[in-house]
C-alpha cells in the first residue's frame, strides 16, 4: 500500500474517523481544525490506499514553528507499520523547513500511543483531561454583592478583560481578543444566554462560557471557558459560576463536560468538589524535527 499526498483532505476521511472513534471511543480530530469547513487552511494530507478505502491518513497543519500533526490507521490495519509511514512523511515534509518541533493531540491517548510516540523520540508535554458530571448538578450561590447575567453585545471589553487577568498565568488562554471573541460569537453554536458574566459594583468579575455539542450522542454541554478575576477568587464565585454554567447546559444535556490541564490544581480542585470525574485524558506529544 502506497502513501499519497494532497492539499486537499483525501476521500474516506469521515469514514476512518468513524471507524476510529467506534474503536478507540474518542475522535482522533478532537483537538485538529475543521478541515471540511474551510477546506483553504493550508493543510497537508497524505494518504493510504487499501482494497476496502482508505486505510490510514495523516494531517499536518499550522505555521512553521507551531506545527501540529495528526496521524490515524483504520482498526484493522494497526501494528503493520502504516503508521509508521504516515510518521516517515510527517518527518519528511518538516525536516529543514525551519520548525524545531511538532505537536500531537491524542484524545483517550494511552499505552499504545505513548509507546508509538516513544518510538518515534517524542515525549508528554501536556495532559488534558475531559471531565464529565451528570446533570442537574446543584444549585449556584451566588457569594453576597455579585450578580450574574447573559451576554449583551457591549460586554466584549468586559469578557476580555476578565479573561486576560484570570488567566495570566495560562499564556495560550490570556491572549484571547476582542477579534477572537467576535469570531466565537458568531457561530452558529453561540448562545447569549449561554455565556454569564459576573458583575460586583458594576465590574466583571468572572465568566462562564458554555457551549452544547449537538452532533454527539448524547448531546454534551461543554463548560467551554471559566475564569475568576484574582481579587474576585477564593470567594466561591467560580463554583457559582460553574454550576450557573450547568444550569444552563441542562435545558439541552443531562452531561456536563470540560477539559482542564492536569497541572490547573485550582479548577481541578473545583470540579472534582461539585462532582465531575475524569472521563479521557488527552495527550500532547511532542517531537523534536531533525535539523
Ligand atoms: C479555577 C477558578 C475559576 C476558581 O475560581 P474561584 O472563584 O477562585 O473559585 P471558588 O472560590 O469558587 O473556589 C471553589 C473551589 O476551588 C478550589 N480552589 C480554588 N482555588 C484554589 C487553589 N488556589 N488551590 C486549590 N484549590 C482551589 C477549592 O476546592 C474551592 O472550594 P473550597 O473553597 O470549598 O475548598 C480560578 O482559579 C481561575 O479563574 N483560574 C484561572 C482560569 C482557569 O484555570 N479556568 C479553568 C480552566 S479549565
Amino acid at each position: 500500500m502506497e502513501l499519497t499526498e494532497s492539499a486537499v483532505p483525501p476521500a474516506g476521511l469521515p469514514e476512518l474517523r468513524r471507524a476510529c472513534m467506534i474503536a478507540d471511543g474518542a475522535d482522533p480530530f478532537q483537538h485538529a481544525p475543521d478541515f471540511a469547513a474551510h477546506p483553504a487552511s493550508g493543510a497537508e494530507f497524505s494518504s493510504i490506499e487499501g482494497d476496502a478505502g482508505l486505510r490510514g491518513a495523516g494531517i499536518l497543519w499550522g505555521p512553521i514553528g507551531d506545527r501540529y500533526a495528526c496521524i490515524c490507521v483504520v482498526p484493522g490495519e494497526r501494528l503493520r507499520g502504516l503508521g509508521g509511514t504516515i510518521a516517515e512523511w510527517v518527518r519528511r515534509v518538516t525536516v529543514g523547513e525551519g520548525a524545531d518541533v511538532i505537536r500531537s493531540w491524542v484524545a483517550g491517548a494511552g499505552f499504545v500511543t505513548d509507546r508509538f510516540c516513544d518510538r518515534w523520540q517524542g515525549v508528554v508535554a501536556r495532559r488534558l483531561m475531559k471531565l464529565t458530571v451528570e446533570l442537574p448538578a446543584g444549585e449556584a450561590h451566588l457569594p453576597e454583592g455579585y450578580e450574574v447575567r447573559g451576554f449583551r453585545p457591549g460586554d466584549v471589553p468586559a469578557l476580555v478583560a476578565v479573561n486576560s487577568e484570570a488567566f495570566a498565568d495560562h499564556p495560550d488562554q490570556a491572549t484571547m481578543t476582542a477579534e477572537d471573541v467576535e469570531a466565537k460569537i458568531s457561530q452558529p453554536w453561540f448562545d447569549p444566554d449561554g455565556l454569564l458574566l459576573a458583575w460586583k459594583d458594576g465590574e466583571p468579575a468572572a465568566y462562564c462560557w458554555t457551549k452544547v455539542h449537538s452532533g454527539t450522542d448524547p448531546p454534551e454541554g461543554e463548560i467551554h471557558l471559566i475564569g475568576t478575576a484574582p481579587v474576585h477568587q477564593g470567594r466561591g464565585l467560580g463554583r457559582a459560576m460553574t454550576l450557573a454554567g450547568l444550569r444552563r447546559l441542562e435545558n439541552s444535556t443531562r452531561k456536563g463536560t470540560l477539559y482542564v490541564d492536569e497541572m490547573n490544581v485550582a479548577a481541578r480542585s473545583m470540579y472534582r468538589r461539585i462532582g465531575f470525574r475524569i472521563e479521557r485524558v488527552d495527550v500532547q506529544y511532542r517531537f523534536q524535527v531533525p535539523s
